[in-house]
């Protein structure tokens, strides 16, 4: 296993290149089951989670093969099997978005539950009750789902809150159902909206994605078809909080402008100046940071996934800071981390106030999730000295190439195995 090794106080400079988005690809490899015909995936992010799903879907006798470093083709000529085994769906959770697909192209489904994990309990009862809705009859046995229809049939589904994975799963699950499914109150992610143009291009019928009603109409069959993943709006936080933090000034190509409207104007009234350019943003700071109060919503609200860099951030603002995370209960862990840095983090239930600025000074530090580890990441590039951010995996799983991109923009900052 690595770690990350980072003297911090370098100011990030130049220019990045966004990488394809980890949370569109995930679910849409997965769509490739709803057709015997290859799909061709373009821009995809070589990820630890992108080897776990093509490792799932070779389980299933999907056949995967690299066409170029990111073009990926998947082609499920015959499933072998029906299964998300538990050592799949418990190292990445996204596998759960497989119980839609396996059902609505072989009319059974077993996957595993997930349990909790690091930042909450999540919960899928709201994709149980969503591929329910559409006839399947569904039981919880040995810890695993159990699902079952000859043809799944279209229905309302009402979501309890906007879930991305359940939306995902429902989607996917209605493209091949008998009728219409409305699926209601379904999250308006910019990853759910590329997985409904992936489905729309295998032939679809879906009109709403995008919005808080999305209509499917259930097609007989689903073909072959080429794609391109969206690049990624969390990488492009990431590193617009990392530019931002170190009083940097980088340009990041590919940058999604449309999808960072919460994240642009936060990271602009916390004192980034933001400003569009040809083909993406230059982030650039140049005077103090301010303190900001910043809650995590659904999207369009500012995303969860960018908490920890922007909590790691608001330690360099001058005043407090509040920041309330309203979608997962248990995700500050990364706080107590940059406490031990040097931060001022007062944490009662979902909202953490951060004082500033501290003086960080690096440690040894890790982290139990992929944008936690981010976190710490943005903290070490801002900090004194020298920080080692271990359980790199974390990081694998999400962020391409990060330790280069990074260098490149200037940071000292090296990958070494763990000592
Ligand atoms: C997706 O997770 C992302 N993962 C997460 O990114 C992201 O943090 C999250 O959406 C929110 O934006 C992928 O896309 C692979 P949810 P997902 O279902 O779909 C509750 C990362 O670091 N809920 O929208 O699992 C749930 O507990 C990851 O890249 C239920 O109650 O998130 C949570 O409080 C981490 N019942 C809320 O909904 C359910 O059946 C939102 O979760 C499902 C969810």
């Amino acid at each position: 296993m690595d770690r990350m090794i980072i003297h911090g106080g370098a100011p990030l400079r130049g220019v990045v290149e966004l990488s394809g988005s980890k949370n569109a690809t995930l679910p849409i490899m997965m769509a490739a089951v709803l057709t015997a015909e290859p799909v061709i995936i373009r821009n995809v992010p070589r990820l630890r989670d992108v080897a776990t799903a093509i490792e799932l879907l070779g389980g299933l006798g999907v056949a995967a093969r690299w066409r170029g470093d990111h073009e990926l083709e998947l082609q499920a000529r015959e499933l072998i099997g029906h299964e998300a085994p538990y050592e799949l769906v418990k190292t990445m959770r996204a596998s759960f978005v497989m119980l839609g697909p396996l059902l609505a192209r072989g009319g059974r489904a077993r996957v595993s539950t997930p349990g909790g994990c690091a930042i909450g309990a999540r919960p899928v009862n709201l994709h149980i009750a969503g591929v329910r809705a559409l006839g399947a009859r569904v039981q919880l046995r040995n810890g695993y789902v159990e699902a079952h229809a000859a043809r799944l049939v279209g229905a309302r589904v009402w979501l309890d809150n906007p879930s991305v994975g359940a939306t995902e799963n429902i989607l996917m699950a209605a493209t091949l159902a008998r009728g219409r499914t409305v699926i209601e109150n379904a999250a308006r992610e910019p990853e759910v909206g590329d997985l409904a143009r992936m489905l729309a291009a295998m032939g679809a019928r879906i009109t709403g994605a995008g919005t808080h009603v999305i209509e499917i109409e259930g097609v007989e069959r689903l073909h072959g078809a080429e794609h391109s993943v969206i690049p990624d709006r969390i990488e492009a936080g990431s590193l617009m909080a990392a530019a931002a933090a170190t009083g940097g000034d980088v340009i990041i190509r590919g940058a999604p402008l449309q999808d960072l409207d919460a994240v642009i104007v936060k990271l602009g009234e916390a004192g980034g100046e933001i400003t569009p350019v040809e083909g993406g943003l230059r982030i650039v700071r140049a005077g103090t940071l301010r303190p900001i109060e910043l809650r995590t919503l659904p999207y369009p609200g500012f995303p969860t996934d960018l908490q920890a860099q922007m909590m790691a951030l608001l330690t360099q603002a001058h005043g407090a800071s509040v920041i309330t995370e309203t979608i997962f209960e248990n995700r500050f862990m990364h706080a107590q981390e940059l406490i031990r840095m040097g931060a001022d983090i007062v944490m009662k239930g979902s909202t953490a106030v951060v004082r500033g600025p501290s003086r960080l000074s690096g440690a040894p530090v890790m982290a139990t999730d992929l944008r936690a580890s981010m976190g710490l990441i943005v903290a070490g590039l801002a900090a004194e000295n020298t920080t080692t951010v271990s359980r790199v995996y974390h990081l694998d799983r999400g962020y391409e190439a990060l330790d280069r991109k990074l260098a490149a923009l200037g940071a000292r900052i090296e990958r070494a195995p763990e000592a």
